[in-house]
C-alpha cells in the first residue's frame, strides 16, 4: 500500500508538471521560479541539517569496530576495521564513501536443517544490497556530473571525456550511456527487492518507497527525452543558461518533457535535506565511523562529569549493601564474615 501512495505522489508530480508548463504554459514557472528555490531550499537545508549534526558534542569514543582493537604487538590490529589513528581512520571512511565497504560485510539470518532435521540458525554474506546500491550510486553519480554540460559553456574537457567514455558503448542514436543503464538497473533493482523481499517490505515506509519512485521517474523522463522524444538540446541549453546567468527567457519549441524532468529534480532538491537521502553529507559526521579507537591509549573524561559526585566502587557498593544482599541470598565477593 505504502508503494501504492508513493507512486500515485510520483504520477501526481509529473500530471502537475505536464498540465502546469504544457496546456496552461507556465513554463517561466516550471522552468526558473520552481528550480531556483528548489535550489535554495536543498543549499539552506543541507547546510542548516550538517551544521545542526557538526553541533552535537560526542564526548565519548563510539566507533563501530569489526576487528581486533590496536592491542600488544605480537597481537596483529585490524587497521581498517578497528583504526586507532587519524591516517587509518581516514582510509575507513575512504573505503566506506567509495566502496560502501560495511555493505559488503552484510549478513542475512537463515534458518537450515541438519540431517536430523534440528533447525540451525546461520548468518550467509548477502552481497546483492551491496551490489545494487554500487550500481546506483555510481551511475547517479556519473549522471549528475555529466548533466554540468547543460549548465556551462564552454563545456570543460573532463566533462567532454565523461560523455565521451560513458558513450563508447555506440549503441542505438543518440549512442547509449552505461551510467544510464547502471542508475535504471540500480534504483529497479532497490525498488525489487523492497517489494519483493517480505521481511524488508514489512519494515518499509512511505518514505523509502517515494525517493526511489521519484529517482526513477526523474531517469524514465531523462530517457525518454534522449532517446525517445529526441529533445532539441541547444533550445534546453539556452532555458538552462538562462537559469544560471539569471537570463529568464524559455524559447519556443521546448517539449513538455523537459519540465516534467525538472519539476522531478525540483521535488528532489526540496526533499532532500529533509529525508534519509541526507546519509550522503551525514555519512561523513557518524561518530560510530569517524572516530578512531584509541581509547586504550588516550584517558577520556567526559566533558560533562560533575565533580561534586564521586566515584563508587563496587566493593565500596558491596560494603554498603553487603547485609541486604547476603539476607537476599545474592553473591558476594567478600562474605559477611570475611569483610568483617
Ligand atoms: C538529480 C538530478 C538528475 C538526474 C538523476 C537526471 C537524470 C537524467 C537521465 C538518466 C537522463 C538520460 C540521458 C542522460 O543520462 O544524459 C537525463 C537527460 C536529461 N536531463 Fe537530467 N537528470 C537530473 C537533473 C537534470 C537537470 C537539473 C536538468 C536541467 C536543468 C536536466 C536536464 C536533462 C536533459 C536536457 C536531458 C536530455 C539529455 C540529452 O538529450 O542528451 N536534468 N537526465
Amino acid at each position: 500500500m505504502k508503494a501504492i501512495y508513493s507512486l500515485i505522489m510520483v504520477l501526481a508530480l509529473v500530471v502537475i508538471a505536464t498540465v502546469g508548463a504544457g496546456a496552461a504554459k507556465m513554463q517561466t514557472i516550471f522552468a526558473y521560479c520552481i528550480p531556483g528555490t528548489a535550489f535554495i531550499i536543498f543549499l539552506v537545508g543541507f547546510v542548516c541539517k550538517i551544521i545542526s549534526w557538526a553541533k552535537r558534542p560526542v564526548p565519548f569514543r563510539i566507533p563501530t569496530t569489526g576487528g581486533q582493537q590496536q592491542s600488544l604487538d605480537w597481537i596483529t590490529q585490524n587497521k581498517w576495521d578497528n583504526p586507532s589513528t587519524g591516517p587509518q581512520t581516514a582510509m575507513r571512511m575512504l573505503l566506506e564513501v567509495l566502496a560502501f565497504r560495511s555493505l559488503f560485510r552484510n549478513t542475512k539470518l537463515t534458518l537450515r536443517h541438519d540431517d536430523g532435521k534440528n533447525p540451525i540458525v546461520a548468518y550467509v554474506s548477502a552481497k546483492w544490497l551491496w551490489l545494487f546500491a554500487i550500481l546506483f550510486h555510481y551511475g547517479f553519480f556519473i549522471v549528475v556530473v555529466r548533466h554540468m554540460r547543460l549548465f556551462m559553456q564552454p563545456v570543460p574537457l573532463p566533462i567532454e571525456f565523461l560523455d565521451w567514455s560513458d558513450s563508447i558503448l555506440q549503441i542505438l542514436t543518440p549512442t547509449i550511456y552505461i551510467s544510464d543503464l547502471l542508475l535504471l538497473g540500480g534504483v529497479s533493482l532497490l525498488l525489487l527487492r523492497r517489494l519483493f523481499d517480505a521481511k524488508i517490505r514489512y519494515i518499509s515506509l512511505v518514505n523509502d518507497y517515494f525517493p526511489l519512485l521519484l529517482i526513477l521517474a526523474i531517469a524514465v523522463s531523462g530517457v525518454y527525452m534522449r532517446y525517445i522524444a529526441k529533445v532539441d538540446i541547444m533550445s534546453i541549453k539556452d532555458v538552462v543558461m538562462g537559469l544560471v546567468t539569471f537570463n529568464y527567457k524559455v524559447p519556443a519549441g521546448v517539449d513538455t518533457s523537459f519540465f516534467v524532468h525538472l519539476f522531478l529534480v525540483s521535488t528532489l532538491l526540496v526533499y532532500f535535506p529533509f529525508s534519509k537521502l541526507m546519509h550522503m553529507g551525514g555519512v561523513f559526521l557518524s561518530p560510530t565511523r569517524n572516530m578512531p579507537n584509541d581509547t586504550r591509549m588516550v584517558h577520556y573524561e567526559n566533558v560533562w562529569n560533575d565533580p561534586n559526585v564521586k566515584p563508587h566502587s563496587y566493593a565500596a557498593y558491596e560494603d554498603e549493601f553487603r547485609e541486604p544482599m547476603f539476607e537476599a541470598g545474592l553473591p558476594l565477593e567478600k562474605s559477611p564474615e570475611e569483610a568483617a
